[in-house]
């Protein structure tokens, strides 16, 4: 089944992990491909070209932007100040909380999440209320905030090596998922841990 967020809903908090080449982008564009109305944050300018029309977070201060039964964007930001350009997109998903939900994909969140821990995990902890689903895609596990791990609704990864980052995805998800991440290889199916009480046909 799908929606205007495709096979997310608006609780659903999402991570996508995977050491580099391992196929989160890929991934993600595949999950998202139908959600009528979503945004991508895309630090690369270039990953996400396909998927919509290419905007800046300074467009979106516009947020006539963000309305329709289709609304697909990517966000692109410029070199400078991607944790500020992060926070406004951010923003601005959620001041169009009235125009129906949003899913917010942002890739290569290691690259800000330093700087915007609080924007990344008011997202999980509002979210829901703000209209705002999302997806968070990173190279590690614990370059995603703590809180963000603890409530996530599903996690999806691709092969994780080092020991720090199967050690915090043991410590929220269990020892089976840690192992099949450590086992993970090319041409496998990604590992999948969803929140025991959420929707596990999605
Ligand atoms: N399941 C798949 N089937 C076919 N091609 C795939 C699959 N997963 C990844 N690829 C291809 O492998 C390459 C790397 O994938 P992708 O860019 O998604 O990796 P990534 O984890 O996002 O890497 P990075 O950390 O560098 O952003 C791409 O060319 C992608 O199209
Ligand atoms: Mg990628």
């Amino acid at each position: 089944m799908t929606g205007n967020l495709g096979p997310l809903d608006q609780r659903s908090h999402e991570l996508v992990l995977g050491v580099p080449g391992s196929g989160k982008t890929h991934h993600v564009k595949a999950r998202l491909a139908r959600a009528r109305r979503v945004v991508f944050f895309d630090p690369t300018g270039h990953d996400y070209s396909a998927e919509g029309e290419q905007v800046t977070a300074g467009d979106l201060l516009d947020l006539e932007l963000l309305r329709g039964a289709v609304c697909r964007l990517v966000v692109v930001p410029e070199a400078d100040d991607v944790a500020e350009e992060f926070q406004a997109t951010v923003a601005a998903c959620r001041a169009a909380a009235d125009f129906g939900g949003l899913v917010l994909a942002a890739d290569e969140v290691g690259d800000y999440a330093p700087r915007c821990g609080e924007a990344l995990t008011r997202l999980h902890r509002n979210g829901h209320h703000d209209g705002v689903a999302s997806v968070l895609i990173s190279q590690c596990a614990v370059d995603i905030p703590k809180t963000c791990r603890r409530t996530a609704t599903r996690v999806t990864s691709l092969l994780q090596t080092a020991s720090a980052d199967l050690d915090a995805l043991e410590t929220e998800y269990g020892p089976e998922f840690r192992e099949r991440v450590a086992r993970w290889r090319p041409g496998d199916p990604p590992a999948v841990w969803t929140l025991p009480t959420f929707n596990h046909s999605r």
